[in-house]
């Protein structure tokens, strides 16, 4: 049996597509959704049951919050998952180029957290950041302009479906994944000026502090102003571009081209 966890977040729901009708397939979700088991980390007392009788666990990253939250719901759901006899986990972490990043840390803690299991078997999924996360974060502003602080920075973004479309075939053949580190990553780097020639939009990038100021004042949570401050710096200077990492998402496609991180994008800009 494989367990999907976070079932119902757009990566997740999108790898829930994919599994549809399979018997062997148990999916878990927070809100207990109709045809799921209930599993919330924060409440590690729903998991004995939802993870009863499981192989094989997709561990979809519960990110959001700060280091400790995140650490906390990971480590709840690694040893529950000891406990109720999973083999092996298939755990979505973040690219290895992106350690710059704030949010790294829960990642990283959690990869090692799984490399030092007594009984499971693992593998990462060492995703980059998405082309619809771009839409969020590089989206025009009411002026049709492009002011997120990328600089001359490029992001290897990678389209959402093709990251969902590589953890349904690792996770439902995970024998043969084991103990491996898969980095996947975009093939065509994306910057401020690329972003708005394809919308038709002007890119007239603002300053990390005008950004960090704007992110406070929106009303986001503490630690978000960090996070998204860390992810304009480490596209601006150069760290997120692909060309510091080998990465294996045309390899895990099967070979196949991947889908356009530019037409994701700016579908996903079109779609709000
Ligand atoms: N690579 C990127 O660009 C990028 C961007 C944003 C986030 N991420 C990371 O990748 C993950 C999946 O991305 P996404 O786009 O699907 O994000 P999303 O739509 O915001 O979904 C959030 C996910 O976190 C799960 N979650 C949150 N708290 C949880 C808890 N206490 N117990 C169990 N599950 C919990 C949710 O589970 P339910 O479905 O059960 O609610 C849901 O699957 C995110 O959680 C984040 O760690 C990556």
């Amino acid at each position: 049996m494989l367990l999907v966890t976070g079932a119902s977040g757009a990566l997740g729901s999108l790898v829930a597509e994919r599994l549809a009708g399979r018997a062997d397939v148990a999916l878990g979700t927070r809100a207990g959704l109709p045809g799921t088991r209930r599993l919330d980390f924060d409440a590690p007392g729903t998991l004995p049951e939802a993870f009863a009788g499981v192989d094989t666990l997709l561990l979809i990253s519960a990110g959001y919050g700060e280091d400790d939250t995140v650490v906390a719901r990971h480590g709840a759901a690694i040893s529950a998952a000891e406990r109720a006899g999973v083999r092996h986990v298939v755990y979505t972490s973040l690219s290895g180029d992106g350690d710059h990043l704030t949010y790294a840390l829960a990642h990283r803690w959690t990869e090692r957290r799984l490399r030092r299991s007594p009984t499971l078997d693992w593998t990462f999924l060492r995703n980059g950041l998405y082309a619809e996360f771009l839409s969020w974060i590089a989206a025009p502003d009411a002026d049709d302009r492009i002011t997120g602080p990328l600089g001359e920075g490029r992001l290897a973004a990678v389209a959402r479906e093709d990251l969902a479309d590589i953890a349904v075939s690792v996770a439902t053949d995970p024998a043969a994944h084991r103990s491996r580190v898969y980095e996947l990553v975009g093939e065509r780097a994306l910057g401020g000026g690329d972003l708005a020639r394809a919308l038709g939009s002007t890119y007239a990038p603002g300053t990390l502090a005008d950004a960090r100021a704007a992110i406070a004042a929106s009303g986001a949570e503490p630690f978000q102003v960090p996070m998204l401050a860390s992810t304009y710096s480490a596209i601006a200077h150069g760290f997120l571009d692909g060309s510091g990492i080998e990465s294996d998402l045309r390899a895990l496609l099967g070979g196949r081209e991947p889908r356009d991180a530019l037409d994701v994008f700016v579908k996903a800009v079109r779609e709000g």
